[in-house]
């Protein structure tokens, strides 16, 4: 439980005040004396500490403690603030969630540079690329790169560089992403210093790089390559259509400053988020030795980096499983034959698709395909269970089953929204704009106040530079959920409430606001 500060003099009514107050206040306010001598008790750094790292993962050890004070009062100082109980408050105010990302600005640790840890991407280069290239092979297979805490972008740069100078031949999607705004909007100037490059190698440097008095700036065919984004890596869940599927993940020193759960917690999610099979790149202090035992160690070219596997505690309980189930699948086949499927109760399905979705959100999307399948060998198989499948294919990023799965729905009820919809997520997966295009406008024809359907055509209008569609798409969603909250399809949410996705739209409408 977390304990709330004393107020001293205002009251909780008047966090509105503040937080606007908070919000006006442009540029850095100068800390008085007075304010430098404020002592933050023992209780009071608990209680900060406790919330920082809940809230974002970063742990601040008890020697750390100035460093948090310093950090406080800076921002206490922007608010106008004069004691840390009123400062503590502010940040747990509803009205103001944005003065928890000011504080993110301070005490995240952006230190990186380009090739940081260089044997890890000469493995990248020589060893995990043309792996997936090789495995991935069906027709528009992408290659898709997460740089998940990517601080001002020398991470997924790198990635990119490597790329651009390389020879794979398919599409590539690059996301990079983290918490501080402050870093991002770093990122996606591509301006550096001379420490920053000092490990680029010369040839990249002479190729992507034009130097600028004491500056480099990175070329724009580089710096289009990568997609930088805010998000917070211990907020879950994570959605699943947008983080999933990912072919290779790199979170490199990050979780250095988080405690073993939230790491955990973190960990795993890249195991969910990843393809079957799909790498983790951490920083090499960040063993999943104590961590996790669903990854497999490899090494190559001096590097270590670690393989998407079966945990092995899953395998043993698997191996124990199939062997049971096949006892009785052969008693039952004898006794009922095919029927016994071809039967099956509305409610039945209901409790099958149940179990199977708690096996998948438990990252399981094996065991979960394994109890639906008797049910997809019937032609009349229900459309939960082909989009249930459907769900698990994407995931897996077993594209083409996924489109198989959802076109036996659409052939069979041309009329499902459901159906359409993700149909169009697998098209926009496969970068097959022009498909995704077309199954979310069915959707909308089916289903005019369908709101995901209308954010993700509002995505995809932004994305051909058709912005005043765009700006109309995400105002849309923004009324409809304002108006219907229910209108946001919980199946494919990803778990995220409509007032994330209203946030999200105002957000996209304001980053269009100069464009076209
Ligand atoms: C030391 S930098 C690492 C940059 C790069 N990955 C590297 O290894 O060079 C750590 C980054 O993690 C980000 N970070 C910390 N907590 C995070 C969280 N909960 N979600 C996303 N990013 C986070 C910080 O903002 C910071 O930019």
């Amino acid at each position: 439980m977390r304990t709330r500060l004393e107020l001293n003099s205002t009251g909780r009514a008047s966090f509105t005040g503040v937080c606007i107050l908070a919000v006006q206040l442009v540029g850095r306010t100068r800390r008085s004396n007075q304010m430098n001598e404020l002592s933050l008790s023992e209780n009071d750094f608990r209680s900060f500490r406790d919330l920082i790292a809940e809230r974002s993962g970063i742990y601040f050890e008890p020697e750390k403690q100035e460093l948090l004070k310093d950090n406080l009062l800076q921002r206490m100082a922007d608010c106008g603030l004069s004691n840390f109980a009123e400062y503590f408050n502010l940040l747990l105010s509803p009205a103001c969630t944005k003065e928890f990302d000011h504080l993110l600005n301070l005490i995240t640790i952006p230190e990186t540079h380009f090739f940081r840890d260089r044997a890890q991407f000469r493995a990248l280069e020589r060893f995990v690329i043309p792996e997936i290239v090789k495995k991935k092979s069906y027709p528009g297979a992408s290659l898709r790169i997460w740089s998940a805490g990517c601080s001002t972008g020398e991470e997924p740069y790198t990635i990119a560089m490597i790329l651009a100078a390389g020879t794979v031949d398919r599409p590539i999607q690059i996301l990079a992403t983290d918490v501080s705004q402050d870093a991002l909007k770093a990122a996606r100037e591509g301006i550096y210093t001379a420490r920053s490059v000092r490990d680029v190698p010369q040839d990249y440097l002479n190729r992507f790089f034009i130097r600028k008095g004491n500056h480099y700036l990175l070329d724009e065919s580089i710096k289009q390559m990568v997609e930088f984004r805010y998000f917070n890596l211990v907020t879950e869940p994570y959605p699943l259509i947008e983080m999933s599927g990912w072919d290779i993940i790199f979170c490199r020193n990050v979780t250095i400053y988080f405690q073993a759960e939230a790491t955990r917690k973190v960990i795993h999610n890249f195991y969910r988020s990843l393809r079957e099979g799909g790498y983790l790149f951490a920083g090499y202090s960040e063993s999943l030795r104590y961590i996790s035992d669903e990854f497999d160690t490899l090494q190559q070219e001096g590097a270590f980096f670690y393989r998407k596997g079966v945990p092995k505690k899953e395998v043993r309980k698997k191996d124990r499983k199939i062997r049971g189930r096949r006892r009785t699948t052969t008693r039952r086949s004898r006794k009922q034959g095919p029927k016994a499927v071809a039967g099956t109760k509305s409610d039945e399905i209901a409790q099958i698709c149940a179990r199977a979705k708690e096996l998948l959100e438990r990252g399981k999307p094996q065991e979960a395909g394994e109890i639906l399948s008797p049910y997809l060998r019937e032609s009349s198989a229900p459309e939960s269970i082909l989009l249930l499948q459907a769900e698990i294919a994407l995931n897996q990023g077993e594209l083409e089953k996924a489109v198989q799965l959802c076109e036996r729905i659409v052939e069979r009820e041309p009329l499902s929204v459901a159906g359409h919809y993700l149909l169009g997520v697998i098209y926009l997966t496969w970068e097959d704009d022009a498909r995704a295009m077309e199954e979310f406008k069915k959707v909308l024809y089916l289903q005019p106040e369908h709101a995901l359907a209308r954010f993700n055509l509002g995505d995809l209008y932004s994305q051909v530079g058709q912005f005043d569609e765009a700006r109309l798409e995400y105002a849309n969603v923004v009324r409809l959920l304002k108006k219907m909250p229910e209108s946001l399809d919980e199946r494919f949410a990803g778990g995220f409430s409509p007032a994330v996705l209203i946030d999200t739209c105002l957000s996209r409408i304001r980053a269009l606001e100069n464009k076209g």
